[in-house]
């Protein structure tokens, strides 16, 4: 195994750099370079609107444009080797930054910026279809943006106009590859997802590989390589599973390579002979790499013998140190006249948009799994045991319980600026708060503990009670389980195993991902000190204008309304049914987003 190491101190890149102008310069590191093949992928997933990328985290700065600069130097290397380079985007392009949530209507800025980058293979996440409009966009907007290369294999949308069901995109894409002449069929699913809109309609994977189009896909003559993409978990996943199935059951030896999504992790697994899957983390932090050489070509008659056929996976961390030396460039060479003028764009955007406006300024970090709960560093406990209470405190006239989930936090605040930017990075759901009135306080306080699993009866199988009653949860709440212990399991295993301490102390490792997958421990490009990620309730609870000991006869229950289902739920279990019409609307609708913001700007001062 021969990686190089590369230490190189680039404290003043962001001088010559086109990612943001605000963003922090990256960090020296040691790489493995990209293991180069005959055909090479970029994939990116589950992006959520994070094109101008992190720019509180010099690990993952690098900008949309500065992947189209990247892409372009990959694609000249192939150009002149003879290999072949494809683009994959596996969906939940939208939703969780301010780039696309703070413009009117969202994503206003996002598409125009999105279409510069040429994507070979694009298909559609959970996040594309929670509002009809978002679909709608999706279809008249995105698919003719990318043409052919967007893929729908068991997705439908009614019609904007004549509201016909049809695909949102074709169902399946056969090309030859422009320099190897690979022959590809490739597909592109969405996971068994429940929590669409009505406009649009999921078809189970079960069922859509015994469509007559699907076997007849499968069996096309002359296929050197099947590429299946979706928006699909590549680990423990039964849709992925039963695509590699089918595909085996038709051609027991042509290989297949599946990049998926969703769980937002760094993730590789071997499906079987000539199979494998790869996954690429979340919120552009990651370029996954992937490299196959040995595949059969339509260009001649040669069959390269078994044992050659090597697959080989790398995660790029996002940051312009890391694509310079993977692309071979420098400063100056790096941006190319496209690169740069989508870096301007996104720029332009965030400047209309006001994203740097800061309400406030964070006195340290907090984080949302990186520290226990409950725990000083903990931004669960900062909500519930500063922010809810401030904030209720006022409204709230009777002993009450604020309930808030911890899926309504999307991601960790940082010491500095806490902007305009950063309210839609934490907390982007635009839902209020709603009260229940006068709830036995024994039945209340048992709310919680059913919500985070602890009681007689797990939300699971609340879950199969409400399917049966049309109530249909699962893919509302992602963080709630069981997608939460996925993807928390997946966390644990991409960070390694154990409680290990940050090598604060070793200027060469700067923390972040240590994944483990099915090909070792060498898949990240950037040598990392490891992160411990620690479990989180899903639910948290403020007792405000009361203590337990008081033991009030009956207090109300206060919660977001996003999770206004369960809540129910687990009361009509306890043996309190109450009805959506018995709960009123607090804080006169004030979002999550909101109280935060507000909170933050009364309180923390730059
Ligand atoms: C969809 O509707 C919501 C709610 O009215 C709005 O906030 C959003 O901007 C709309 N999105 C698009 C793409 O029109
Ligand atoms: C979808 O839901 C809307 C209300 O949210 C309703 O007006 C419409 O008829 C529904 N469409 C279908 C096809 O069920
Ligand atoms: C970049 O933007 C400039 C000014 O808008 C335009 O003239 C030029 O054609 C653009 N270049 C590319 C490669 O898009």
């Amino acid at each position: 195994m021969h990686f190089s190491r590369i230490p190189l101190l680039l404290a003043y890149l962001h001088l010559a750099c086109s990612s943001q102008p605000s963003a922090p310069a990256p960090i020296t590191a040691t790489l493995r370079p990209l293991p180069w093949g005959q055909l090479n992928f970029l994939h990116t997933t589950d992006t959520h609107g994070w094109h101008a990328g992190h720019l509180q985290e010099p690990q993952y700065s690098a900008d949309w444009g500065d992947y189209i600069s990247f892409a372009h130097h990959l694609q000249q290397r192939a150009d002149a080797d003879g290999s072949d380079l494809l683009l994959i985007d596996t969906g939940d392009r939208v939703e969780g930054n301010g780039l696309y949530d703070a413009s009117n209507p969202k994503g206003k800025y996002t598409f125009d910026i999105m279409k510069h980058q040429r994507i070979d293979v694009i298909t559609t996440g959970n996040h594309e279809l929670y509002a009809a409009n978002t679909s709608v966009r999706e279809f008249e907007e995105v698919v003719p943006d990318f043409r052919d290369a967007y893929i729908a294999s068991n997705l439908d949308i009614y019609h904007p106009k004549t509201g016909k069901l049809e695909p949102l995109a074709p169902r399946f894409r056969q090309f030859t590859t422009k320099n190897q002449g690979i022959r590809i069929v490739t597909f592109g699913f969405l996971f068994n997802f429940h929590g669409n809109a009505n406009n649009t309609v999921v078809q189970p994977v079960e069922d859509t590989v015994k469509e007559q189009w699907f076997q007849d896909a499968i069996r096309t003559e002359d296929v050197d390589l099947f590429v299946v993409t979706g928006h699909v978990p590549v680990r423990d996943s039964q849709e992925f599973d039963v695509i590699y199935k089918a595909i085996r059951d038709a051609k027991w030896d042509t290989p297949i390579i599946l990049f998926g999504g969703h769980t937002h992790v760094r993730d590789y697994k071997k499906y079987g002979n000539k199979a494998y899957a790869m996954e690429s983390g979340r919120y552009m932090e990651t370029l996954g790499f992937l490299s196959i050489s040995g595949l059969s070509t339509g260009k001649n008659d040669v069959v390269h013998p078994e044992a050659s056929l090597t697959y080989q996976r790398r995660y790029v961390d996002n940051n312009l140190f890391s694509l310079y030396q993977h692309s071979d460039t420098d400063a100056s060479t790096f941006p190319t006249p496209l690169g740069t003028n989508v870096s301007a764009a996104i720029a332009s955007a965030r400047k209309d948009l006001n994203l740097d406006h800061a309400y406030g300024c964070a006195p340290q970090d907090y984080w949302l799994n990186r520290a226990p709960y409950p725990h000083p560093d903990s931004l669960l406990s900062l909500l519930n045991e500063q922010i809810i209470p401030d904030a209720f405190e006022e409204a709230i006239k009777k002993p009450s319980i604020v309930i808030t989930n911890s899926g309504a936090l999307r991601f960790d605040i940082f010491e500095g600026p806490f902007t305009i930017d950063t309210t839609f990075l934490v907390s982007p759901f635009t839902s209020g708060f709603r009260v229940l009135r006068d709830v036995p306080y024994e039945a209340a306080a048992n709310v919680l503990k059913l919500l985070n699993n602890e009681g007689p009866i797990m939300l699971p199988d609340l879950l199969a009670l409400a399917d049966n009653g049309n109530v249909v949860l699962h893919d509302l709440l992602p963080p709630l389980p069981p997608a939460t212990e996925h993807s928390l399991r997946a966390q644990q295993r991409v960070t390694g195993e154990g409680q290990i301490m940050l090598h604060a102390d070793d200027p060469a490792l700067v923390p972040g991902y240590t994944t483990t997958d099915d090909a070792g421990k060498d898949g990240d490009d950037t040598l990392h000190a490891p992160i411990q990620f620690y479990n989180v309730p899903n639910c948290v609870a403020a007792n405000i204008g009361f203590t337990p000991k008081a033991n009030p006869e009956k207090v109300d229950i206060v919660y977001n309304e996003f999770i206004q289902d369960w809540v129910l739920l687990a009361l009509t279990y306890l043996g309190e049914e109450r009805s959506k019409e018995e709960t009123e609307m607090v804080l006169g609708g004030r979002s999550m987003t909101e109280v935060i913001s507000g909170w933050v700007g009364e309180k923390w001062k730059c």
